[in-house]
């Protein structure tokens, strides 16, 4: 078979494990042709495209990014962009395609689906958030990143009897919070899911310093809103996808926080760090079982299915239902955390 790859969304940890995944099986076990499209859904629109094989591969397990680009284009926002994903599926003659991302890449390969294109997902994104999969790759690296800051920030935290506020990514769920705040020993979680009080979270620090114990460390996802506002954004700039660019809950939280307990209060944005570099081993393996299970589906003829983690096996769900809703923290999980406030 011909079968075009691509990658769209965030860069994540494991993309490349996966795509190797694909190649090896695709093309020594079934005589694939594997071709990787440049920059996502753009490089469909546009045609812009590299052969992929085993050799090229080489080296890549470990590799963070990943080598065929990816972007946040939308093909059904651009004019004709629908058509001419159609055009390059015929020119190339291929078979199938697959493709790798979060809820955005997934919910135009769901509607591609929808309009007869031979398609299938991998469940991408370091924020967890998408339905269907009990997790997604690059998830796990990012919560391990997470958390070694955070343990780092309990130095400064207890040297010099500080708030530390650590701000990770997690624009509609806060499940890198929630697990590397569990992880890391926060006093206080701050996720899009519980709108916080500030006077509460101010309750929490002072409890902690008038029982003699200082350094407290506050996790707070991007997207996490106090209970009277609205989010915190960078500009009003949103993407292809319409999301706004997030970031800077962190320093107005740290801000708020030493104004109303007088307790000195640094914060510490983690950012695109959470998403870069190596996969944890857990990922490596996520990906690489993820990329086999889609050309396995692939040759099975399963399209408009996306692999999916449930009870330690690779499973397939319908699109849909990966793309219908995002999946927020687990209720059960947050009261973990909760445990440990103050
Ligand atoms: O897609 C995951 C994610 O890392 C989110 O957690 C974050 O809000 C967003 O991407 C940032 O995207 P960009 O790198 O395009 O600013």
């Amino acid at each position: 078979m011909k079968i075009g790859v691509l990658t769209g969304g965030g860069d994540c940890p494991g993309l490349n494990a996966v795509i190797r995944a694909v190649v090896r099986k695709g093309e020594r076990h079934y005589g694939d042709e594997i071709i990787g499209f440049l920059y996502g859904w753009k490089g469909l629109i546009e045609d812009a495209s590299r052969p992929l094989d085993v050799t090229q591969m080489r080296g890549t397990l470990p590799r963070g990014g990943t080598v065929i680009g990816t972007s946040r284009t939308n093909p059904y926002r651009v004019e004709g962009g629908v058509e001419a994903v159609r055009a390059t599926i015929e020119r190339h003659g291929l078979d199938a395609l697959i493709a790798i991302g979060g809820e955005d890449t997934l919910g135009v390969a769901n509607k591609l689906h929808d309009d007869g294109v031979a398609v299938v997902g991998v469940p991408k994104t370091i924020d967890n958030d998408l339905s269907a999969t009990e997790f997604t790759f690059g998830f796990h690296t990012a919560v391990q990143i997470a958390t070694d800051a955070i343990d780092r920030l309990h130095t400064t935290a207890e040297s010099h009897d500080r708030v530390m506020v650590c701000e990770v990514m997690g624009r509609h769920a806060g499940w890198i919070a929630t697990y590397a705040g569990i992880a890391g020993g926060a006093s206080v979680v701050l996720v899009p899911e519980h709108p916080f009080d500030i006077e509460e979270v101010c309750a929490h620090i002072k409890r902690r310093h008038e029982s003699g114990r200082f350094a407290t460390i506050i996790v707070v996802a991007e997207g996490a809103t106090p209970t009277e506002g609205s989010h915190v954004t960078q500009d009003a700039e949103v993407d292809a996808f319409g999301h706004v660019k997030l970031g800077g809950i962190g320093q107005v939280l740290a801000d708020e926080i030493e104004r109303r307990t007088g307790y000195e209060t640094r914060v510490t944005i983690l950012g695109h760090i959470q998403r870069g570099g190596t996969p944890t081993a857990y990922d490596r393996v996520l990906s690489t079982r993820f990329g086999i299970a889609a050309i396995d589906a692939v040759h099975d003829g399963a399209f408009g299915s996306m692999v999916a983690l449930r009870a330690d096996r690779i499973v397939r769900v319908p699109l849909a239902e990966a793309v219908g809703e995002l999946k927020t923290v687990d209720p059960e999980l947050f009261e973990v955390a909760q445990v440990f406030f103050g």
